[in-house]
């Protein structure tokens, strides 16, 4: 097969004319693995015009004709499962074994997401509540928004892009899609699956570009909801300039999880292992601060490094590496320096740090100073610190003393430690004897504070995606 070519999708049209096209990097080898084609304004309004149009027509398809639509798209992606997955390894340098898992959880976000286009319920509301009301009755609709912006972040490049045009279609929405910069091939590779099933061109449209694109869309009145999943500037930046428009923002996070002295230790340890340093820590739910309790820390603090020592670091594309690289060069040299500070200002580095490129190595920081980066921002890459605690309460404390409320996790056996911790953590899921990356895609996903607003998931993002509408009858039933 020749290089792979991502272009715009706009108003039914692939758009490929003389324009240079820009090349696509692999982060793991630092070569040339596709091109793109980014969009100019001419083109992106090209696609707002057309969406604007073409809503109330997408809006009447039936819910059965969607449901169908988006079934085949995962039958479709399902026969086709390790090119996608090889695909994604090689434009984001994710490790084949978590790409594997992202395609199959695309699978069940596409499938979820048919069975809400079959469940857009409303309610009979009597009227007999008001003394005004004796004869009458209120039934609610659920109305598409009409054009939904979804703009997508490189991390999880395919399952996030399903998570927005799966409950949007469902919905009955036009959807103008931006996907990440650095992952425009994966993104062109579901659109030409999503139209193969049979979605109709004028459903979906695709612009490629930088963050300026995106600014377009969320300014313009012709968009009715903007649904984006990235970091906290751009979610504050849309915020600010969407105006009237439904805003949907999945953020970031620098989630926290407790191991309190009566847990599994080993387990625990296993655990935060596995989902610290899955996708190299690219997740906005990676446990990033693992709070121990200190009778526990140092047997936990030794099979945490005794399950890290075996994660194999490498090419992404290979089937043995666990630990892929992250999205590029410049990205893994903000992390190094990072772990330098926080070694600098007092972290005692129990494992990992090696850089190569892109890869860097799985990275144990014992007590780093709360002020420390790699504690109180969003690191996104493959770096935990352990943090010690005496008492339950001052770790609910130091979790929740972060601008972000995601997800977290708490460890115990304890009846009554899971309750304060559930009731106390500031966060949108609490995960119990789990850590806080684990997410099932139909549970409802997204957080409080800096880290969102409303919630993913195809029944709650189809939710989003529509108006309620209500007809009153009167003296009628
Ligand atoms: C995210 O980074 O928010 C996506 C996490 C996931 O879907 O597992």
């Amino acid at each position: 097969m020749g290089m792979r070519k991502a272009r715009p999708f706009v108003n039914g049209v692939w758009i490929d004319d003389d324009r240079e096209p820009i090349p696509v990097l692999g982060p793991y080898k630092n070569e040339q693995v596709g091109v793109q084609v980014t969009a100019n304004k001419a083109e992106v309004d090209q696609a707002l015009a057309a969406a604007g149009s073409n809503k109330k027509q997408i809006a009447a398809l039936s819910q059965a004709f969607r449901a169908k639509v988006l079934y085949r798209a995962a039958a479709l992606l399902e026969e086709r499962r390790e090119e996608f997955a090889n695909l994604i390894a090689k434009e984001v340098g994710k490790a084949l074994k978590n790409t594997r898992d992202e395609v199959a959880r695309s699978i069940e976000t596409l499938q979820l997401s048919a069975e809400e286009a079959k469940r857009l319920f409303g309610e009979t509301i009597p009227g007999g509540a008001s003394e005004r009301g004796a004869s009458s009755m209120a039934l609610t609709f659920r109305v598409p928004v009409g054009v939904v912006a979804a703009i997508t972040p490189f991390n999880a490049p395919l399952n996030l892009i399903c998570h927005k045009i799966g409950p949007s279609f469902a919905a009955g929405n036009v959807t103008i899609l931006k996907p990440a910069p650095q992952a425009p091939l994966i993104a062109a590779a579901l659109v030409e699956l999503l139209l193969e099933a049979g979605m109709p061109t004028q459903a979906i449209h695709m612009i490629l570009g930088e963050k300026e694109i995106g600014e377009q869309l969320v300014q313009d009145d012709r968009v009715n909801l903007v649904s984006f999943t990235g970091g906290v500037p751009g979610g504050r930046q849309i915020s600010k300039t969407a105006g009237m428009k439904k805003v949907l923002l999945e953020l970031g996070g620098n989630a926290g999880t407790i191991v309190h002295k009566d847990a599994n230790v080993e387990r625990a340890a296993a655990i935060c292992a596995k989902t610290a340093f899955s996708n190299s820590g690219q997740s906005c739910i990676s446990v990033q601060r693992i709070y121990v309790h200190e009778q526990i820390l140092k047997t936990f603090v030794a099979e945490l490094k005794e399950r890290t020592a075996v994660l194999i670091v490498g090419n992404p594309e290979e089937e043995r590496t666990d630990v892929g690289c992250v999205v590029n060069r410049q990205t893994a040299e903000r992390i190094r320096n990072w772990i330098d500070e926080a070694v600098a200002e007092g972290a005692e580095l129990i494992h990992g740090g090696n850089a190569n490129g892109a890869s860097i190595e799985p990275v144990i920081l014992l007590r780093p100073k709360k002020q420390s980066k790699v504690v109180c921002q969003e690191v996104f890459g493959p770096v935990v610190s352990v943090l010690p605690y005496h008492d339950l309460d001052g770790a609910i404390k130091e979790v929740n003393e972060s601008e972000f409320g995601l997800q977290a996790g708490i460890f115990s056996n304890s009846l009554e430690v899971i309750r304060k911790a559930a009731k106390e953590l500031e966060v949108g899921g609490v995960v119990v004897n789990g850590s806080s990356n684990f997410r099932l895609d139909h549970w409802p996903y997204g957080g409080i504070k800096n880290s969102g607003i409303g919630r993913e998931g195809p029944r709650f993002a189809a939710e989003e995606m529509t108006e309620m509408k209500m007809v009153v009858l009167q003296d009628l039933l």
